[in-house]
C-alpha cells in the first residue's frame, strides 16, 4: 500500500500539472491587431516554481490571465491535469499587484472570506484563517482593518486569503511590485517557504531578476511584442532557499545571465515607448 503511494507520487512529480500548448492571443484595438502572446508552449511540473520576466507590454499578464481563466478566448490549449482551462476554477488561485483586501473586513475576516463562501462553519474557518495569518507572519493582527496595516501586511493578507482555499496552482502577477525592498525580500522568503510546504505549482510575474532567481526552479524570459518565450533558464540552486544566498557567486551568475538576454528585449521596449512619446 505504501509502495503504491510512493509510486503515485513519483508519477505525479514527472507529469506536467499545467500544459500551455501553442497559445496565441491577439487583441483587436482601434490601432489595429496586437498579438500579445505568440505561440507559447510550456509544460510545468507539479510543485514547480516558475517566474516570468520580460519588458512591460510583452504579454505576461495576458498569459497569466489565460492560465487563470480570466481570458477564455484564445488560440491553443491550456490544460490543468489534462483538462482544458476555460473560466475560473477553484484549483487555481490568483494574487495581483494592486491592493485587493476588503477594507470593511478585519484581517481574519478577509482570510476567512473564501471559506465562508464555501460554506465552512464559523469555528473551523476562524481557526483555519488564524493558521494562515500565522503562516504569513501576521499573528497578533487578526482584528486589524487593512487601513491600520502597512502595504506589505495587506499584501500578505491577500496572499493568505488566496491560500485559504488551497489552490493547487498559484498565479501571482507582480504581487510585490508596490512594496519596499526589505519587505519584498522577507515576503519572498515567506512565499517560497509556503509554496514548498504546500507543493504548489506556482507562476510568478516579476520585473525583479534577483527575485526570480531567488524563488524559481525555472525563469522564463519573454520577448518584447509579440510575446514569445526567448529562453528558459534552469535555476539549479539548492533548496531550501533564503534571500541570504543572494550574495553567492552562483546567484550572481544567474542574474547576469538573465540580464544578458533580457537587456535586448528591454531596450526594444524602451525604444518603442520613446518613439511613442516623441510622436505625441
Ligand atoms: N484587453 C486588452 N485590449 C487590448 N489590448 C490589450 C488588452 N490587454 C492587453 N493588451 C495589450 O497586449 C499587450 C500585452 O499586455 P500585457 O499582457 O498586459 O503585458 P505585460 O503584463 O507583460 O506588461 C500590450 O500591448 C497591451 O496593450
Ligand atoms: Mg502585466
Amino acid at each position: 500500500m505504501s509502495d503504491m503511494t510512493a509510486l503515485d507520487n513519483t508519477a505525479a512529480d514527472t507529469l506536467p500539472t499545467l500544459r500551455i500548448d501553442r497559445v496565441t492571443k491577439s487583441f483587436h484595438t482601434a490601432k489595429g491587431k496586437i498579438t500579445a502572446v505568440d505561440d507559447v508552449s510550456l509544460d510545468i511540473r507539479q510543485g514547480e516554481f516558475i517566474s516570468i520576466i520580460g519588458p512591460s507590454g510583452c504579454g505576461k499578464s495576458t498569459l497569466m490571465n489565460m492560465v487563470g481563466g480570466l481570458i477564455a478566448d484564445f488560440d491553443g490549449q491550456i490544460l490543468l491535469d489534462g483538462k482544458a482551462v476555460r473560466g475560473c476554477q477553484p484549483s487555481i488561485g490568483m494574487v495581483f499587484q494592486e491592493e485587493s483586501t476588503f477594507p470593511w473586513r478585519t484581517a481574519i475576516e478577509n482570510v476567512a472570506f473564501p471559506l465562508e463562501a464555501a460554506g465552512m462553519e464559523r469555528d473551523r474557518r476562524v481557526a483555519r484563517a488564524r493558521e494562515l495569518l500565522d503562516l504569513v507572519g501576521l499573528t497578533g493582527f487578526e482584528n486589524h482593518y487593512p487601513s491600520e496595516l502597512s502595504g506589505g501586511m495587506r499584501q500578505r493578507i491577500a496572499i493568505a486569503r488566496t491560500l485559504a482555499f488551497e489552490p493547487k496552482v498559484l498565479l501571482m502577477d507582480e504581487p510585490f511590485a508596490a512594496l519596499d525592498e526589505q519587505t519584498r525580500l522577507l515576503l519572498g522568503d515567506k512565499v517560497v517557504q509556503i509554496q514548498q510546504q504546500l507543493r504548489q505549482t506556482t507562476l510568478l510575474i516579476t520585473h525583479n531578476i534577483s527575485e526570480a532567481v531567488h524563488l524559481s526552479d525555472r525563469v522564463l524570459i519573454m520577448t518584447f511584442r509579440p510575446g514569445r518565450i526567448k529562453r528558459v533558464v534552469e535555476i539549479n540552486l539548492p533548496r531550501p532557499r533564503s534571500s541570504e544566498m543572494m550574495g553567492s557567486e552562483k546567484f550572481a551568475k544567474f542574474v547576469a545571465e538573465i540580464w544578458h538576454d533580457l537587456r535586448e528585449e528591454a531596450s526594444k521596449g524602451l525604444r518603442e515607448s520613446e518613439a511613442a512619446a516623441a510622436a505625441r
